[in-house]
């Protein structure tokens, strides 16, 4: 069981608010000025990853004092209860295990009176030996041609985990393999990837834990229809181009998939943290089964790295602790995760899920409606794009917004010069946004100006900054360094919900509008007008209806 802290009540929270209002106005150049050894005091380096915390609004007592509050909070023997498997979701009564997916320990881990670990070897040597039969080629389509096509067909964490990462490893993708996904009821996502797929060839991946989710069952049903169509009305192909992720077998078999072709998880296995899980077939049938592996034992040093680091040398810790600084101290709305890398190009959107639907909750552990502010908005575009969109606000706005600068040290090509600018963006933009630009330096650059074109331009060209960033810099992002960053997050999510007192590892928050569409759904198959929903909905809902009968 999770103790129910209120943190606004902790000592320590009274303490940060007293100490912030010291802090608040402080710059970061004087504290840098002041202080040579900020970069070695505010940075941790675990083997291949390099957090520096160095660029934001603290001094070693704001350190001391967020950690304070982090021990007040009990986080510690959270931790544990996470490890261990205690039931921890309680408002789904159940535990929160998926860091046991990549626990390679040989000891037990026992849940429910059952070793769960025995559960996953078995179920990870399933997905093994079909990764490599689907590579050798003995694992056929219908008529005997080798599977080349992967379609994964699932939603929210049964698509974005698998699609971030295998974006992420595109450099390890076993030649040959052609990999997609669908996730939108949008008709046109299945449609427009139907147009590439060769039906002698491909193998549709149908990923939901509750193998209810109305998006993934409508694709699911299209693909099937396309598939038998293909093979003029020939059911029993689905049997070698379809296989399901999914924890519910019943509603597997019913939908016409034999057990046999299904690759299990468990409840205990939270959505938005499944790709370790079969949900993570796609990425092994990818990249080869031994990368999936090592992407696995990323993850597995991150988490002894999380449970076993004091607070202070902890990333993820850290990382919780800083967004807390900022979302409930300096107010700020949101957090942007900038990756100055292109193979990361999905991590943003990924963790909006990861982030957002763990922690964005207004209801703490005690049932009682909460009064500070819980999880940021989470968004973000890989850099240097997004300089040339909107780093402009983040620069020179008004709202103040803490970012993740994400980049690696070696790349995944030769050309090293693209390299060399884009790290050299990657580290001039945080420099940039901590010191700004004053007054005297503007006028510097621009004393040649005549004195009243001068005047005119100086307030626009200066910068305050004092605006910051965690920069975490990664030797190579092969699968290992991505599985420990992505588990690097996921503890950090971790951190912020058990700190905010909120209830991370449920999302009842996406019910409600499901129910809505469900009971509009049937208004939308006749042309009758409507008038049982507010006005606006029945306005649009009408205007819809002529517009489609033109
Ligand atoms: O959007 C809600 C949600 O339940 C997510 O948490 C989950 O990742 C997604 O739907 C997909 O669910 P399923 O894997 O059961 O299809």
């Amino acid at each position: 069981m999770l103790n129910n802290i209120n943190p606004v009540k902790t000592k320590a929270w009274q303490k940060l608010q007293t100490h912030f209002e010291t802090v608040k106005s402080q710059h970061m150049r004087q504290m840098f000025e002041s202080d040579p050894q900020r970069f070695s005091k505010f940075s941790i380096l675990n083997d291949e990853i390099l957090l520096d915390y160095s660029k934001n609004r603290i001094n070693e007592q704001s350190v001391e004092l967020l950690i304070e509050f982090a021990k007040e909070c009990k986080l510690e023997s959270a931790i544990e209860a996470m490890f261990k498997g205690e039931k921890i979701n309680e408002t789904e009564g159940r535990a929160v295990l998926h860091t046991a997916l990549r626990n390679f320990t040989d000891k037990e881990l026992i849940h429910e009176d059952v070793n769960i670990l025995n559960l996953i070897r078995k179920e990870q040597d399933k997905m093994k030996s079909f990764t490599q039969k689907l590579h050798s080629g003995d694992w056929k389509g219908h008529s005997g041609k080798k599977i080349t096509q992967i379609v994964n067909i699932g939603i929210g964490g049964s698509d974005l985990g698998p699609v971030m990462v295998t974006e992420a490893l595109k450099p390890y993708w076993i030649k040959g393999i052609e990999t997609y996904y669908v996730s939108n009821v949008d008709g046109a996502h299945i449609f427009e990837t139907l147009k590439k797929l060769d039906h002698e060839r491909c193998l549709f991946m149908i990923a939901s834990k509750t193998f209810t989710t109305q998006e993934t069952m409508t694709n699911a049903d299209t693909a099937k229809k396309w598939l038998i169509e293909k093979y003029n009305g020939v059911d029993s192909v689905v049997k070698s181009h379809f296989v399901a992720l999914s924890t519910n077998t019943e509603a597997v078999r019913s939908y016409g998939i034999d057990p046999k072709n299904m690759f299990e998880f468990w409840d205990w296995v939270g959505g938005r943290f499944s790709l370790w899980s079969s949900i993570g077939l796609s990425i092994a049938c990818t990249i080869g089964y031994e990368n999936y592996e090592s992407l696995l034992r990323g993850a597995e040093k991150m988490d002894k790295h999380f449970r076993n680091s004091d607070f202070k040398n902890n990333m993820p810790v850290m990382l919780a602790l800083l967004g807390i600084w900022y979302n409930n101290f300096f107010k700020c709305e949101t957090h942007s995760i900038l990756c100055y890398d292109q193979y990361l190009h999905r991590f943003a959107a990924y963790l909006q899920q990861g982030d957002m639907e763990s922690n964005g909750k207004s209801v703490d552990r005690n049932g009682k409606s909460i009064d500070y502010q819980t999880g940021s908005i989470i968004w973000g575009e890989p850099g240097t794009n997004g300089q040339h969109a909107f780093y402009q606000l983040i620069h020179q706005g008004t709202k103040l917004i803490p970012s993740d600068f994400i980049a690696a040290a070696i790349p995944h090509h030769h050309l090293q010069d693209h390299h060399n600018k884009l790290l050299a963006n990657f580290f001039a933009q945080t420099e940039a946004l901590m010191k700004g630009k004053s007054e005297s330096e503007v006028l510097e650059e621009i004393k040649d100006l005549a004195p009243e074109k001068r005047d005119k331009i100086l307030p626009y060209k200066v910068f305050k900054g004092n605006i910051p960033s965690n920069s975490i810099l990664i030797n190579k992002l092969s699968p290992e360094v991505m599985g420990s960053l992505v588990a690097l997050y996921e503890h950090k999510i971790f951190v912020q919900g058990i700190l905010f007192n909120v209830y991370s590892f449920d999302q009842w928050g996406v019910q409600l509008g499901k129910q809505v569409a469900q009971g509009i759904l049937p208004e939308l198959e006749n042309d009758l007008q409507i008038d049982s929903h507010l006005s606006s909905t029945n306005g649009l809902i009408n205007t819809f209806k002529k517009f489609r009968n033109g």
